[in-house]
């Protein structure tokens, strides 16, 4: 099932509830090792990379189950951290896992991150702000070995934002020596769920929200049952393809509070949209308007996330737009494969491209390199008159629980062969 075959052109009609956030889940998971208790996290999606998270959990010995929608974590029975598996290497998020056995074990042994070909993916603000708490690295045959005789807290300023850093400072925090002060925190509502599960298991943590975070260390922490919140990004996935589908859509659940800068650009482009507690209705333009300049941003501002669904929606824009990409590096890679559709997309320079809006987009054979581009191609290829197939699709799963169900819910002709 590594392929999805799509027949566009089709206004999308109806509902669909929008699943947790798996960029909140996975810190979660993440920091039930904390507690040596049992924890029950409500409301997580059944995608690849927490399938990935629970595999990396029970090689630490956790006692993982899924019950409904939830995750029960005991991790009463947690060994010496070391993580040497496929998980590691193929999953970003695992990196978390560094301030989680920090925290818990005061040493572990991992394979050095990887994630998505986005961009290189450093992890210096990680290292460098961890070293101030006490945590000393050594890298050895691909292996990152860290270790604290004695994790203290810090005062610690981020020269640039990161949620990943933010998310292994806090983790580290709740269980070191004395206070930590975090200054330049990242914001994004990821970051608030997991201190709010924290706070659920008896931490305290102050400024939750803010950029500047105070961290209660030596806490005892108790296993709690949470509810993740609904995932921001599969729902501005979902809110921005029916800007470039058209029809009129009820996204269930949708965490509208968290997506200001994406439904403001919805409606920038034509959507008229109606936003209730219960989710969004959104009513698609007959074609998308061209905006001037979409740039992405930290929380809350355009989520880099959903710049490559931006772009695809406004290669049928009524004119010319500017998509500038300022969180990673190399994020343009749907572009080659979006042209193969018609589009008309040229590279200005490392962060910008052009987009010449086309009437319409026509079919292609098509191959997602990465999660949130695969998702792009998807939307493309449900705006193009004709049949397109997407290779790659085992990226889209990573993040979404079920693309085609969903859209196929909405009147969409697509199947996942
Ligand atoms: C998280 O990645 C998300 N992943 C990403 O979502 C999201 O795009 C990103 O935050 C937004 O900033 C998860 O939560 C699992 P960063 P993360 O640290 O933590 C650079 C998706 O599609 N940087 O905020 O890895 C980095 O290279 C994924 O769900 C350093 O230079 O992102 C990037 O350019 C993709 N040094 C920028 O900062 C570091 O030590 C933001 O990275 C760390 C990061």
């Amino acid at each position: 099932m590594d392929s999805i075959h799509i027949w566009g052109g089709v206004a999308l009609q109806g509902e669909v509830c929008i699943q947790g956030s798996k960029n909140a889940t996975l810190p979660i998971l993440a920091a039930t090792l904390l507690t040596g208790e049992c924890s029950y996290i409500r409301n997580c999606p059944r995608i690849s990379d927490v399938y990935a998270m629970i595999s990396l959990l029970q090689s630490l010995g956790c006692i993982v189950n899924w019950q409904e929608n939830g995750i029960l974590v005991d991790s009463s029975q947690v060994r010496r951290g070391e993580m040497r598996s496929e998980a590691v290497r193929g999953m970003r998020s695992s990196l978390c896992l560094l301030g989680a056995m920090l925290g818990r074990c005061s040493e572990v042994v991992m394979e050095h991150p990887g994630g998505c070909v986005i961009g290189s993916r450093p992890i210096d603000l990680h290292i460098e702000a961890l070293k101030q708490m006490g945590v000393e690295f050594k890298e050895e045959a691909g292996l990152l070995k860290a270790s604290a005789d004695r994790l203290h807290g810090a005062v610690i300023c981020l020269p640039r934002s990161s949620v990943g850093a933010t998310e292994n400072i806090i983790l580290a925090g709740v269980m070191a020596e004395g206070d930590t002060e975090l200054k330049g925190a990242a914001r994004e509502p990821e970051i608030v769920a997991l201190c709010r599960y924290l706070e659920c298991c008896g931490a305290c943590i102050e400024g939750i929200g803010t950029d500047c975070l105070r961290i209660k260390g030596g806490r005892t922490l108790y296993g709690t049952d949470f509810e993740v919140p609904a995932d921001r990004i599969v729902a501005g996935t979902y809110l921005l393809t029916c800007i470039g589908t058209g029809g009129n859509l009820f996204l269930g659940k949708a965490p509208w509070r968290e997506m200001e800068a994406v439904t403001n650009l919805a409606e920038r482009m034509g959507g008229k949209l109606c936003i209730s507690e219960k989710g969004i209705y959104v009513q698609g333009p007959d074609r998308p308007r061209a905006i001037e300049c979409i740039t992405t941003a930290p929380y809350p501002g355009f989520p880099t996330d959903l710049q490559s669904v931006a772009l695809a929606v406004e290669t049928v824009g009524d004119g010319n737009t500017v998509i500038e990409e300022k969180i990673f590096e190399n994020r343009f890679r749907v572009v080659e494969e979006l042209c193969r559709m018609g589009a008309k997309i040229r590279q200005l320079d490392a962060s910008k491209v052009l987009v010449e809006g086309v009437p319409v987009l026509h079919g292609a054979a098509v191959e997602a390199r990465e999660l949130r581009g695969g998702a792009a191609l998807v939307t493309a290829g449900l705006m193009a008159r004709d049949k397109s197939s997407v290779s790659g699709c085992l990226y889209i799963y990573r993040g979404y629980e079920n693309i085609c169900r969903d859209f196929r819910e909405l009147g969409a002709r697509i199947i996942s062969v």
